[in-house]
């Protein structure tokens, strides 16, 4: 089977499924707590651990980014498949800096999911004139992001020692890594 991506008017090859990405609503909330929660159950991957964050948060964040920045979901076969956004930081003087979030729910990793939301929020943040620098922080042992990150011109900025405490107990280095709109 042929695989496609829609994101609006744009149908893109992907390989083996057919995926959409859409703008997110609060709906989806619920679906992307228990995707998160999941996920965190790897330790290595997201900073959180299972549960930590309530449901309204993600809820409120949807809302938010509505209006302040971009909250995305892919979908495939009437669910959700992954997530990911651009949430400005609070003060004026850095709310040109975004922070990006992206999760590829587990089962679906490595078909080109995370790529297709990464190009659609940073095809965005080229557009988008509030955008002065997109920042994230990475684990150190989480390579498949970090190669992510990278073939879109992330550079690494910054190394945190033993800034995330993990599920299973080992505590692991933090990797800044920031990319800027070509203006
Ligand atoms: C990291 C993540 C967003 C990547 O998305 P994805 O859909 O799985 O990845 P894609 O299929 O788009 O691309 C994967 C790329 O990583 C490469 N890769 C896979 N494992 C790798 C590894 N151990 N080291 C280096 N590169 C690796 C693949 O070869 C592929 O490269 P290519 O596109 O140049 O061929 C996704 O795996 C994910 O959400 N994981 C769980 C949560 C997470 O780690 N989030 C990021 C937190 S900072």
């Amino acid at each position: 089977m042929k695989k496609l991506c829609r994101r609006g008017n744009r149908a893109i090859a992907m390989g083996h499924v057919v995926m959409q990405i859409r703008i997110a609503t609060p709906a989806d909330a619920d679906a992307i707590a228990a995707a998160e929660a999941a996920t965190q159950r790897t330790p290595g991957l997201l900073v959180g651990h299972p549960g930590e964050i309530p449901v309204e948060a993600y809820r409120s964040k949807i809302a938010k980014l509505a209006t302040d920045g971009r909250y995305i979901v892919a979908e495939a076969d009437g669910g959700l498949v992954g997530h990911a956004f651009l949430d400005p930081m609070p003060m004026r003087a850095n709310a040109h800096v975004f922070t990006l979030t992206i999760v590829v729910h587990p089962g679906h990793v490595e078909r080109g999911i995370g790529n297709a939301m990464l190009r659609d929020l940073l095809d965005w943040a080229q557009r988008d004139a509030r955008v002065g620098k997109v920042e994230l922080n990475v684990r150190a042992g989480n390579l498949r992001a970090q190669h992510l990150y990278q073939k879109f011109g992330f550079v690494e900025e910054a190394r945190f020692r033993r800034r995330v405490h993990r599920l299973d107990g080992v505590f692991e280095d933090d990797i800044g890594m920031a990319w800027f709109p070509r203006r």
